[in-house]
């Protein structure tokens, strides 16, 4: 069965802004704001705390099991700072938001990050670990890298994504018109068959 709406993962390194995108992209085009964080707690698809690094030691069966009916169905954004664990078949757009190294310091700074985790984000961010993992999971046509320095930034993609959405509905009624046309040719010839009206020829031959 095809999904009406898409899914889309938002992705990027800790503080470049993917919640804030998530939950303004939801409000403006009512696709679902799914915090894999809080699915993981809710859920308990985790293995325990990872002190260090601050953040859940996921168990990535379990929460793939979790997420599955929501990513049938579709309509999700997937908000979360790894990506290439959502199989290919979920995920209709990944958006890769980059953040200048100085801006995403004070951001965690401002969070009272601990000084370990803030030294290993920074470096991902420089180092584009995001946006690599995304470009070898997904289609090149389907990654998208925006910026997230700024309000501005914010306000500018989360417009972008709206339009995105609303191309990806329309081509997709559009393709389950044509799939709807096609299988009504073919009962139709399959009619025809049926009531003997292409076999004339051959059994008059
Ligand atoms: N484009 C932006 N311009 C200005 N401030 C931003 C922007 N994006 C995010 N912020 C701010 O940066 C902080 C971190 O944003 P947010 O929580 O959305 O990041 P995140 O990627 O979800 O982080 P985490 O991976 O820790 O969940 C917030 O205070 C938010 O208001
Ligand atoms: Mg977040």
């Amino acid at each position: 069965m095809p999904r009406s709406l898409p899914n889309i993962v938002v992705t990027g390194t800790p503080g470049v802004g993917k919640t804030s995108h998530c939950e303004e992209i939801a409000r403006a085009t009512g696709l679902e704001h799914v915090a894999i964080n809080r699915i993981v707690r809710e859920h308990e698809c985790h293995e325990g705390w990872d002190d260090e690094m601050q953040s859940w030691i996921v168990d990535e069966d379990k929460l793939l099991d979790a997420l599955e009916p929501l990513a049938d169905r579709g309509g999700i954004l997937l908000d979360w700072h790894a990506c290439d664990l959502f199989p290919k078949r979920w995920v209709d757009l990944v958006v890769v938001l980059r953040c200048d190294s100085s801006v995403l310091y004070d951001r965690m700074a401002a969070r009272g990050y601990a000084e370990a985790k803030l030294q290993e984000n920074l470096d991902a961010e420089i180092m584009e670990v995001l946006l690599e993992e995304a470009r070898e999971a997904y289609d090149e046509e389907i990654v998208v890298e925006l910026r997230s320095d700024k309000v501005d930034d914010l306000d500018e993609n989360v417009e972008r994504v709206v339009a995105w959405t609303e191309a990806w509905k329309k081509d997709q009624a559009r393709r389950a018109n044509d799939e709807g046309l096609e299988s009504e040719e073919s009962e139709d010839s399959n009619a025809m068959e049926d009531h003997g009206v292409n076999g004339t020829a051959d059994t008059n031959g």
